[in-house]
């Protein structure tokens, strides 16, 4: 695929996909790509598809038309663990943090069907850790007691703990205080920085620009345009019209 004269091999291809909640047709054919290492932004007004679209790459919903690549070879139906595997982690808006369980447990819960050396999940344990110090600090409180931001940051590090090779990130700053929004931007670009493609779900239209690469435009059910995060930062005309803000 071709972005702004540089060739970027896709990593995951969305397909002209449909989806159904029972007889409520949702997704109507949103194609999109997203490159080796590159982060990418779904925006769109609430209720158009965006949760959706995360879930059908996810193998969590099932497209009835189209397909979903990943590295170039279908994976529409294979089931959420099996892609999780292949390197597609998922961290969806309720977090699903195991609220009894320890920081240091909730993360090593990625790890265990994973067939991993002791000594590999100890070296990743720490590499997360140095990733987010909070919760280094707080590895031995139950995942409960963390604040709203914390349990994002514990999402966003259990995902991690899979080695993946994109996350699907869904609203991570929702209902966040402007601190931690900051360190959740902090995150995706440590993210990029370790090669780790993100596909990004936001209402932050702001962080979303200034984090993202490339920007799709999703509207009821349809992905409408996409451009350079660069260019919609000189030209918002684009946000306006699909987001009305
Ligand atoms: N489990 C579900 N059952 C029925 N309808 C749903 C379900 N989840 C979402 N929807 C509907 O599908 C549409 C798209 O939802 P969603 O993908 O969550 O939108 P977004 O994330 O863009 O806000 C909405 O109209 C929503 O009400
Ligand atoms: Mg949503």
């Amino acid at each position: 695929m071709n972005l702004g004269g540089e060739t970027v091999q896709a990593l995951v291809t969305v397909e002209d996909i449909h989806t159904y909640y029972g007889k409520s047709h949702i997704l109507h054919g949103v194609s999109l790509e997203v490159g080796r290492g590159e982060v990418v932004g779904l925006l769109g007004r609430n209720g158009v598809g965006k949760s959706t679209t995360l879930k059908a790459i996810m193998g969590l919903v099932h497209p009835s038309q189209g397909r979903v690549l990943f590295e170039g070879r279908p994976i529409t139906h294979l089931p959420a663990h099996r892609l999780a595997r292949l390197g597609i982690g998922y961290v969806p808006e309720d977090r699903r943090i195991f609220r009894l369980l320890s920081v240091t447990e909730n993360l090593r819960t990625g790890l265990d069907r994973h067939g991993v050396s002791k000594a590999r999940k100890a070296e990743l344990l720490d590499k997360v850790y140095g990733y987010f110090p909070v919760l280094a600090e707080r590895r031995s409180q139950a995942g409960g007691t963390l604040s709203g931001g914390e349990q994002q940051m514990l999402a966003i590090a259990r995902a991690m703990m899979l080695e993946p090779k994109i996350i699907l990130l869904d609203e991570p700053t929702e209902g966040l205080m402007p601190r931690m929004v900051a360190e959740i931007r902090q995150i995706i670009d440590t993210l990029r920085s370790e090669n780790v493609a993100v596909l990004l779900v936001e209402q932050n239209v702001p962080l979303t620009l200034e984090a993202g690469q490339r920007i799709y435009f999703i509207e009821k059910g349809v992905v409408r345009h996409h451009a350079l995060a660069s260019e919609l930062r000189v030209n918002d005309a684009v946000i306006h019209q699909y987001l009305g803000v």
